[in-house]
């Protein structure tokens, strides 16, 4: 589809989303479980899914923006009374459209906004996952929409940040009982562990004293019967040879023709004595 239609309808759905719709859409549960902390949705189990079209039903985007769009429609169609705070919002919209036409408040912190800009309640403003400018227990719900795999990037020449370091930071601003949510592409870009589908060690990152019932849901790892969406060209060349330490980049070329990109979408609550 062409960029600029895409761009218009992604807005025109972030505008007119609508939480009522979206409870029902997705009421219940959407996944299956596949292990302890592992729920996978398949194309052709997603809510998304038009049968008579045998398409997405999402009608723009990126095959990732488009699972990026159906979990968020999930996932933040109820936020009432919730101060929920975004980071790395970029210039996507639709959480926040929710999240505040479902009764909720939205603020946001994003490092690409000038520092002059101060993040507020309510509000969004410069911040950083390593250094939130907000003050411990302030919000019920802190989340990333395909951010957390750029935390600890090297590409670019940027100086990573600590993932123990910046979860800390979420929990710290969190209410005891409070949740997470971040959403990240895998085979794609960001950090190694996300590029070489490592969910073990992403997993790992939410330490047994900080969270609890951490989960992953795997969106589009089964994708049929749409395409398959291969890694481009551009990751492979730019991102993989800088972020691959700990795997083969070899191993990962080879895999490259028969595995997709897909997206994760990670949850968990904060213990109440932490
Ligand atoms: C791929 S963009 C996604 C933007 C938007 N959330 C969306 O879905 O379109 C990644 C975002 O994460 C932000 N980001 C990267 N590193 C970050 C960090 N350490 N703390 C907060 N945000 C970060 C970037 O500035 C950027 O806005």
């Amino acid at each position: 589809m062409h960029s600029k239609l895409g761009s218009i309808l992604k807005r025109w759905h972030s505008f007119s989303a609508n939480p009522r719709q979206l409870q029902k859409k997705w009421a219940g549960v959407f996944y299956k479980n596949e292990s302890d902390y592992l729920r996978s949705i398949s194309c052709a189990d997603c809510r998304s899914f038009d049968s008579s079209k045998n398409a997405c039903g999402i009608g723009f985007g990126t095959p990732l923006r488009k699972c990026v769009v159906s979990s968020i429609e999930a996932h933040f169609n109820n936020c009432v009374d919730e101060h929920v705070l975004e980071i790395g919002f970029g210039r996507f919209m639709l959480a926040k459209s929710l999240i505040t036409r479902s009764g909720g408040v939205w603020t946001g912190i994003e490092p690409k906004i000038p520092k002059s800009v101060v993040p507020t309640l309510g509000q969004g403003g410069h911040g950083d996952a390593a250094n939130i400018p907000f003050g411990d227990a302030t919000f019920d719900r802190v989340f990333g929409i395909q951010s957390i795999e750029h935390w600890g990037q090297k590409v670019g020449g940027r100086v990573p940040s600590d993932y123990g370091e910046c979860l800390k930071e979420v929990s710290r601003v969190l209410k005891p009982g409070g949740t997470v949510y971040f959403d990240a592409p895998i085979y794609f870009h960001g950090h190694e562990m996300f590029i070489a589908n490592d969910l073990p060690r992403i997993r790992a990152l939410f330490c047994d004293e900080l969270w609890s019932n951490v989960k992953i849901e795997k969106w589009r790892q089964s994708y049929e019967p749409l395409e398959r969406y291969a890694p481009s060209d551009t990751v492979l060349k730019q991102d993989w040879p800088v972020e691959l330490v700990s795997y083969s980049a070899d191993d990962l070329h080879k895999a490259r023709d028969s595995v997709s990109v897909y997206m994760i979408a990670i949850t968990a609550e904060k213990r109440i004595a932490c």
